[in-house]
């Protein structure tokens, strides 16, 4: 059900209606800067894979709510089917949150990915502190693996049954389960979830195995182990929370050898995170970065699929986990597509183009644009909120703004509706791809967070695209 060849009907339900679904959801829901594109989840069934995202409950409405549905064919909840809020207490189920995510998917023609079973994380007080013996213990994990895959029978087409189980130098993770029930427990765990759902198809998920090194070979010699002695185990997961820049070089080689011990492999948690701010070139080299995950994927026949872990900056996990990181998705806080977006697009047969395109600036007749800058800061003691509309007589498609400070330094640490930069007296605001074009008599408006130190006076100079601007 989950190989490239049979995949397409599992997922895409009957061609034509689903095609219909698309088209009037793309006419809908789509922001206008990329309603002409093909939706990502259309240009994957072309390619035998699923393009999905994480989603959390508190995202299946609104923007982000038609943006997933209209783009992605499969969802994996961010949360809701951690045993943490499935068995908040012993042996009481709390369905709920889940089945939202469920009942979004069924709605927009998704799969899902169950996500996890059997973790060292998340698990709620009356397991991590209840003192139970090993066979209790053991009684435990299975009725919760057993009991959640039964809730979920024929709803869900993948469990991450075991989530993490291994150290960076491919020890196995001195966790609850490893502590107690020894290294059988995952094979306890696979063949419990096999026995509930026996279509499930069932993965050990894990992070920094996408190269070859210590703990990806770890992972290979349990795969390898399990399939010997028959058990059921179908796929790895392959989490991909990267940093800039540092997507090993071998990620398809690796997928690959997996690949030949017989089990499938999906990218499952994809991010890529960038130390803020992000410059323009630092969003380019991410795109880069999401290029080659997806053609590692794509160049691996038994690779079913690719999860981004959040599809939106304002919703990613990164910048709450990993300080001063973020921007590691392919959508910005706004909601609106970043090169990562045209990079997954290209890299799945699409066209890539971004609208508008970056044309140089249109000029009227005779001089430069008019315009005036509107700048109001919120100070405290170490930094500063800024917001800034800039207004412009004449039509231009693509600005940049400088504002120039009397004194004082700056460093941005964060900005919005634009990419901002600073060097010595100056402050550069960039547009992005949704904002670029400024009608006559229109204006742009941004805004960046920043830490001062001497002074913290206001811009006393400005420019858009070169020409001076009064600043009111
Ligand atoms: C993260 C969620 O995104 C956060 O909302 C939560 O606070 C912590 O967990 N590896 C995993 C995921 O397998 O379950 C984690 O998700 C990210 C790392």
């Amino acid at each position: 059900m989950f190989s490239k060849r049979t995949r397409g009907s599992a997922v895409g339900g009957t061609g034509a209606a689903l095609l219909a679904t698309i088209g009037a959801l793309v006419a809908t829901a789509v922001p206008s800067a990329h309603a002409a594109d093909t939706p990502l989840r259309t240009l994957a069934e072309a390619k035998g894979v699923y393009i999905g995202t994480a989603l959390m409950d508190s995202e299946l409405s609104g923007t982000s709510a038609s943006i997933a549905g209209t783009q992605f064919d499969q969802v994996t909840p961010g949360n809701e089917m951690k045993w943490d809020t499935v068995e908040p207490t012993r042996g009481t189920y709390n369905w709920g949150p889940g089945d939202q995510i469920v009942n979004f998917a069924q709605a927009n023609d998704m799969v899902v990915r169950g996500h996890n079973l059997v973790w060292h994380s998340q698990l709620p007080n009356w397991l991590t502190s209840g003192s139970f013996s090993d066979s209790e213990l053991h009684d435990i994990m299975i009725k919760h693996v057993t009991d959640e895959v039964t809730h979920y029978k024929g709803k869900v087409i993948a469990w991450d049954v075991v989530n993490e189980p291994f150290n960076e130098d491919g020890t196995l993770r001195s966790d609850l389960w490893y502590n107690q029930l020894g290294q059988s427990y995952i094979a306890d765990a696979l063949t419990a979830a096999h026995a509930a759902d026996p279509a499930a198809k069932l993965y050990i998920n894990d992070y920094n195995i996408e190269g070859e090194n210590a703990k990806s070979n770890a992972m290979y010699n349990l795969v390898k182990s399990l399939k010997q002695q028959g058990v059921p185990i179908d796929g790895v997961g392959f989490q991909a929370h990267f940093v800039l820049g540092q997507v090993p070089s071998d990620v398809q080689a690796n997928l690959q050898r997996f690949a030949d011990l017989g089990v499938d492999v999906a990218v499952t948690e994809l991010d890529d995170r960038i130390t803020l701010p992000a410059t323009d070139a630092d969003l380019q080299e991410q795109a880069a970065d999401y290029t080659k995950v997806v053609n590692d994927c794509l160049g691996v026949s038994r690779c079913v699929g690719i999860t981004v872990w959040g599809f939106n900056d304002a919703t990613s996990w990164v910048p709450g986990t990993f300080s001063g990181q973020g921007a590691a998705t392919p959508y910005d806080e706004n909601y609106q597509p970043k090169p990562a977006y045209y990079a997954i697009q290209a890299a799945l047969g699409g066209s890539g183009s971004t609208t508008p395109p970056t044309t140089p600036p249109t000029t009227p007749p005779g001089g430069g644009a008019t315009c005036t800058v509107g700048y109001t800061a919120n100070e405290w003691d170490t930094g500063f909120t800024a917001d800034v509309t800039v207004s412009s007589a004449s039509a231009v498609n693509g600005w940049t703004l400088a504002l120039t400070y009397p004194g004082g330094t700056r460093t941005v640490t964060q900005a919005w509706n634009a990419t901002v930069t600073q060097s010595g007296s100056t402050v550069t605001a960039k547009n992005l791809s949704y904002n670029a074009a400024v009608p006559a008599g229109g204006s742009a408006s941004f805004g960046f967070n920043a830490d001062w130190s001497g002074s913290d006076p206001k811009p006393t100079g400005a420019t858009l695209n070169g020409t001076a601007c009064t600043i009111g």
